[in-house]
């Protein structure tokens, strides 16, 4: 693997490869001593336009426990906010020696104009670009639904027939996108529920069901209900009258989440708006996976780093 830019671009052998390796790299977080020497004198760099605290230190602890060094760059306070082009940026680091870039950017597609400019010959990894795509994040989502319905016994395999259900602002979701393709590859199926005015206009590309009611889509007994983030950041307009109107038709509630089945499973990429998308019954509950996608996003982040940035990397 040369980068990681979309999920969408990603084959079934390769992503099971990849959440294989992160089985291996969770069993490194039991050990006593969490670290492996994989990447030592290499150099990650995490380029940050974009505010974040997980993903930034998911990706500095991931590679610090693979013995690389980790800059950190965040666009405020640096030249970018003078001005500086993405390409200078990249030359910068270039020649600094970088050998895996991690860059989240606000606009969508930046990942794959560095991948492809030829400014800087690093592993580029894609930590969120716009509304485009979030591959690690669908990456440890995926890990963290098979680690739940499979246990120790998950490495080899797929998502074959899971259910899972997105809820929320999908319109403005790079979390949405990244997981409809890597979950419709490892064999699940996707539902999207949200308002209208949270979908994108045309889903006819997309290989998901679509649904505007919530309490139907939880009579199908979901196995996985993945809550999405209300993004106010990225809202100009109002799409839903008021908060609370959003939260009676769209909110996973404390008398929504005991209609699940027992079994269910409930996700969070993070940070959550609690009473909002989700209530905090549902968020703390022994069927949310929260704090285990937190977890299983470093291992996720090792698999990803090693992959690009360990021995010659592949040309494809
Ligand atoms: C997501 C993101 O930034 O896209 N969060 C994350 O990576 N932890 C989802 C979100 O911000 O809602």
């Amino acid at each position: 693997m040369k980068h990681l830019l979309s999920t969408k671009g990603l084959g079934r052998a390769e992503a099971i490869g990849l959440l294989d390796i992160a089985e291996d790299m969770a069993d490194v977080a039991n050990r006593e001593v969490k670290k492996l020497p994989t990447l030592r004198g290499k150099t990650v760099v995490n380029l940050f336009f974009e505010d974040s605290t997980r993903t930034r230190i998911s990706f500095e602890a991931a590679a610090k426990r693979l013995s690389a060094d980790v800059i950190n760059f965040s666009a405020k306070g640096s030249s970018v906010s003078k001005g500086e082009s993405l390409k200078d940026t990249a030359q910068t680091l270039a020649a600094m020696g970088a050998d895996g870039v991690v860059i989240r950017h606000p606009a969508s597609g930046a990942p794959e104009v560095l991948a492809a400019s030829g400014w800087i010959d690093a592993g580029i990894i894609n930590a969120g670009d716009g509304t485009h795509e979030h591959p690690t994040q669908a990456l440890l989502d995926a890990f963290t639904i098979r680690r739940r319905l499979h246990g120790s016994a998950s490495r080899g395999k797929g998502l074959d027939g899971v259910r899972v259900t997105i809820v929320g602002d999908v319109l403005h979701s790079r979390v949405a996108r990244s997981n409809l393709w890597l979950l419709t590859t490892l064999g699940a199926e996707v539902t999207f529920v949200a308002p209208p005015t949270l979908l994108p206009m045309d889903m006819s590309a997309w290989p998901a069901a679509v649904g505007f009611d919530l309490d139907a889509a939880i009579a199908a007994k979901p196995d996985v209900i993945m809550m999405l983030r209300i993004q106010a950041e990225r809202m100009n307009a109002a799409f839903f009258p008021n908060s609370r109107e959003y939260s009676r038709r769209w909110g996973l509630d404390d008398e929504r989440f005991a209609r699940l089945a027992p079994a269910s499973i409930v996700m969070h990429p993070g940070p959550m708006n609690r009473g909002l998308e989700i209530s905090s019954a549902a968020a703390d509950s022994a069927a949310s996976t929260v704090l285990e996608q937190v977890a299983n996003g470093v291992s996720v982040r090792m698999a990803a780093l090693y992959l690009l940035m360990s021995g010659d990397r592949e040309d494809s």
